[in-house]
């Protein structure tokens, strides 16, 4: 850290006293824009302000995302259009960070194919930026730190992009190695953050009036297993429930082979834990999840999902499913619909298989064409809607804790926010009560929301 205060004063000397703008944009997953808050903290230590308009930045980072092919599409098309940008402002620098860089094949065709790119910086690599910074001021054409992962500092500063909810990582990396998922391969092996650590940053983010906090991880439930001293997930969470404050604890993603019987008893008698569970499912066949490497079966995953619904038959699931794995076959399918019409999952995120360069799937010879793909995708989509709009039913006439997040895109008058549950509820009300909890009674339910009335 020390080293980096030196470095990050020698940058501040190049940049002189004048005013400087930073435009930061992350993809993906919520660890990356986590990941992105902390890029944006150790600019401002820099003496960057922000901006919102690529056109006005005098330095632009782009946090990448590698997890399907799409996102990375999107990320190539904005390095191309912002080329002219750096034609007309030659001293804009232009860096890259996140999932991305870490593929040795994407590193190597940027360095090769976009000259507007002065700087990579790999996910374990956020410490390096002002010593990435010093080396382009100096005039260097390229320079990459694509990082260890064997190490992480506590970064103090961090710019969020909510003052009333958090997102606080308790861990980096994944040892699953599921075979369709770059993550391993990109963030590397699992390392926990220390939960004195962890509790003083939720304690300092509760007095400073945030009411929501997101803890992050790969696989949160396997969290201190590197810690060598006993620490759970469980453990973690009801430390974190101890703390004062009125605010709601949440947790993603949970691998369903670890979700024990502790962690759900733990949901269930922590009163500041939300009463919602993320337990991406990926495939209904036990064929496909064994191709997957997803190491548990359907009558399992359904074991967990009978012991949280026998607590409360009306708790809410949510899960992420990916259609279209290499050489699914329509009754395999089949199977997915069947169990989302069992499970009876309040969302689900749903996904084409793409495939990543590196993976164990990648290697397999698909045989299923894209249109079919796609076809599966609509109907599954299509169940779900039905699923949905049925199971919101059971909210109507019944009061919900919402914390308010927003005003409605929809209707004008009108706020929306989420219950303990995740379900979004739209309701009248007042801009002002953005970042406070109020308690709505639901009067209706839409497939994708429920609307109500404060009371
Ligand atoms: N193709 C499609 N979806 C994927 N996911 C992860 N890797 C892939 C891939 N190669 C999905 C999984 C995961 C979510 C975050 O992204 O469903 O749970
Ligand atoms: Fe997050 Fe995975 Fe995308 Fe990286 S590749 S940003 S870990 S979703």
């Amino acid at each position: 850290m020390i080293e980096n205060d030196i470095t990050i004063n020698e940058v501040k000397k190049i940049l002189s006293d004048k005013k400087r703008l930073a435009y930061v944009r992350s993809f993906g997953c919520q660890l990356n824009v986590s990941d992105g808050e902390k890029i944006k903290g150790l600019l401002k230590r820099i003496g960057y302000d922000f901006t919102d308009d690529e056109k006005q930045a005098d330095i632009i980072i782009l946090n990448t995302c590698a997890v399907r092919e799409s996102a990375e599409e999107r990320v190539f098309g904005i390095i191309g259009s912002m080329k002219k940008l750096k034609e007309e402002k030659p001293s804009l620098i232009m860096g890259l960070a996140g999932c991305m860089t870490a593929q040795e094949h994407v590193a190597e065709k940027i360095k090769k194919s976009y000259p507007q790119i002065d700087f990579i910086m790999g996910t374990s690599a956020i410490n390096s930026l002002p010593k990435l910074l010093l080396d382009c001021l100096k005039g260097e054409k390229f320079s990459a730190d694509t990082g260890e992962y064997d190490d992480f500092s506590e970064n103090p500063e961090q710019v969020r992009e909510s003052t009333f909810k958090a997102s606080v990582p308790i861990m980096f990396g994944c040892n699953n190695f599921c075979t369709y998922c770059i993550v391993p391969y990109v963030r590397g092996r699992e390392r926990s953050r220390k939960p004195e650590d962890i509790i003083n940053e939720v304690r300092n983010l509760v007095s400073n009036g945030y009411k929501e906090i997101m803890l992050l991880g790969q696989n949160v439930n396997s969290y201190g297993k590197d810690l060598g001293n006993n620490m759970t997930f469980p453990a973690l969470l009801r430390e974190i429930n101890k703390i004062d404050g009125d605010f709601i604890i949440r947790f993603m993603s949970s691998h369903p082979k670890d979700a024990s019987q502790e962690l759900i008893d733990t949901i269930f008698s922590c009163d500041k834990i939300a009463k919602h569970l993320h337990l991406p499912l990926q495939s209904g066949s036990n064929s496909v999840l064994e191709r997957m490497n997803r190491r548990y079966t359907i009558e399992q995953y359904s074991e967990t999902v009978d012991y949280i619904r026998s607590n409360d038959p009306d708790f809410s699931l949510t899960t992420d499913i990916i259609v279209g794995f290499p050489n699914e076959t329509d009754s395999e399918f089949r199977e997915t619909l069947d169990i989302i019409k069992r499970i009876r999952y309040d969302n689900i995120y749903s996904f084409i298989y793409s495939r990543r360069t590196g993976t164990k799937a990648s290697e397999i010879v698909d045989t299923i064409p894209e249109e079919v793909k796609s076809l599966r995708m609509r109907e599954l989509l299509e169940i779900q809607r039905e699923v949905s709009t049925e199971n919101y039913k059971r909210f109507v006439g019944r009061r919900m804790r919402i914390l308010v997040d927003g005003v409605s895109k929809k209707r004008t008058g009108y706020i929306t926010g989420k219950s303990n549950e995740f379900i979004i509820a739209e309701f009248a009300g007042d801009k002002s009560m953005i970042g406070s909890f109020v308690e709505i009674e639901v009067t209706d339910s839409m497939n994708w929301a429920v609307s109500g009335r404060i009371i």
